[in-house]
């Protein structure tokens, strides 16, 4: 396999972390398109739900949301991912935002947030301030799913974590509602990630 190239963040709590490998399009965590089990939440939702993208990359949901008339907005305060984002969003390319996870305040309120390789991004010290900024970002019976990366590997991103350290990460604000296996994972995550929707208590 060839080296990756070298890059001069190591940080990944900074955007220029991410920038860095947008630019030089090193992005082994990019799926390229739309997870089955994404399509097929969207297919059984009985209505659309107003719903946020963190830490968004390529955002190839957004059209997938937004196509089936949902209220979606991805975010990223990495400007290259951003503007990757806007280009692949076409007619929706304003619902790509530039903004950090931590201080957007949303318009309106939210029904779901779409999990998918933003808490494996972010060092494993930053999990409490992810769960806790997803639990005051979402009412009682609002709901984070997605795709839940589960590994033993200290080094990262993706920074896996074991079962055990996500309930006790999500008990304090949510119920874990489904817990699915993944079909259609990439090489980075296949066999150690998970299709999970968790309900806000
Ligand atoms: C591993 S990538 C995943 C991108 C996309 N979700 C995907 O699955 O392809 C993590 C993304 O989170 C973004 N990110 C990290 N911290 C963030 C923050 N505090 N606010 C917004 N975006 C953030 C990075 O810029 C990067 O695009």
């Amino acid at each position: 396999m060839a080296e990756p190239p070298s890059f001069a963040s190591r940080d990944p709590l900074s955007p220029q972390f991410w920038d860095e490998r947008f630019a030089q399009s090193f992005t082994p965590w990019d799926r390229g398109g739309v997870p089955q089990a994404l399509r097929d939440f969207v297919a059984r939702s009985p209505r659309p739900l107003t719903t946020l993208i963190p830490g968004c990359g390529s955002a190839y949901e957004l059209v997938v949301l937004c196509a089936a008339g949902w209220d979606a907005t991805a975010i990223d305060f990495a400007p290259e991912a951003v503007a990757r984002g806007k280009a692949l969003a076409g007619q929706w390319e304003k619902r790509v935002v530039e903004a950090d996870f931590f201080a957007w305040q949303p318009p309106r309120p939210l029904e779901l947030i779409y999990e998918c390789a933003f808490l494996c991004a972010l060092p494993p010290a930053m999990r409490p301030q992810v769960a806790a900024r997803w639990a005051g970002l979402l009412a009682p019976g609002a709901r984070v799913a997605g795709f839940f990366f589960f590994d033993q590997a200290v080094k990262g991103p993706p920074f896996g974590i074991d079962r055990a350290g996500l309930d006790a990460l999500m008990a304090p604000y949510f119920d874990c509602i489904e817990d699915e296996p993944v079909s259609d994972s990439i090489p980075v995550f296949a066999g150690k990630e998970r299709w999970m929707a968790w309900r806000r208590r």
